[in-house]
């Protein structure tokens, strides 16, 4: 499998799970559950950013800093990374259920510039053995993991 098959495999169920905070957070009552929710995606926006960082945008570095694109990528990961933590100090729920919109809204746009910017240029840019090999090394990401 390519790195960019298997990235874009959980692009999908973020996309699954984006729909449920969505609909889910304007009912949210308690400051717990906005927090518990918003937990759950920094844990597994952590590991995909990390992943995706390591086997892709690495591999990709010199193509993006040609478009000045490199810094972009990091801080897009690290604005929504800073809002989800900004709801674990919130002190309304109100707030914190805002907060969690706008996470899963930048993180929307974010998603959707990597599948039609950054996964297609991966695939022009890096050979098929190359995109193989990367795919390879995200199976293997439970036995060694990614730091
Ligand atoms: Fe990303
Ligand atoms: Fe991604």
């Amino acid at each position: 499998m390519k790195i960019t098959e298997a990235l874009l495999a959980e692009h999908v169920v973020f996309h699954n799970l984006f729909d449920y905070l969505e609909q889910a957070a304007p009912k949210l009552k308690s400051l717990a559950e906005t927090r518990g929710l918003a937990s759950l995606l920094e844990a597994m926006l952590e590991v995909h950013s990390k992943v995706e960082d390591e086997l892709l945008i690495a591999p990709l570095e010199p193509s993006f800093s040609q478009m000045g694109q490199a810094e972009n990528f990091h801080r897009e990961h690290e604005l929504v990374e800073a809002d989800l933590k900004l709801i674990q100090c919130s002190r309304k729920v109100s707030e914190a259920r805002d907060l969690l919109l706008r996470a899963v809204l930048l993180s929307r746009k974010h998603f959707d510039k990597e599948e039609r910017i950054v996964f297609p240029l991966a695939e022009k840019q890096l050979s098929a053995k190359s995109l193989s090999l990367l795919g390879k090394r995200w199976g293997e990401q439970r036995v060694v993991p990614i730091t």
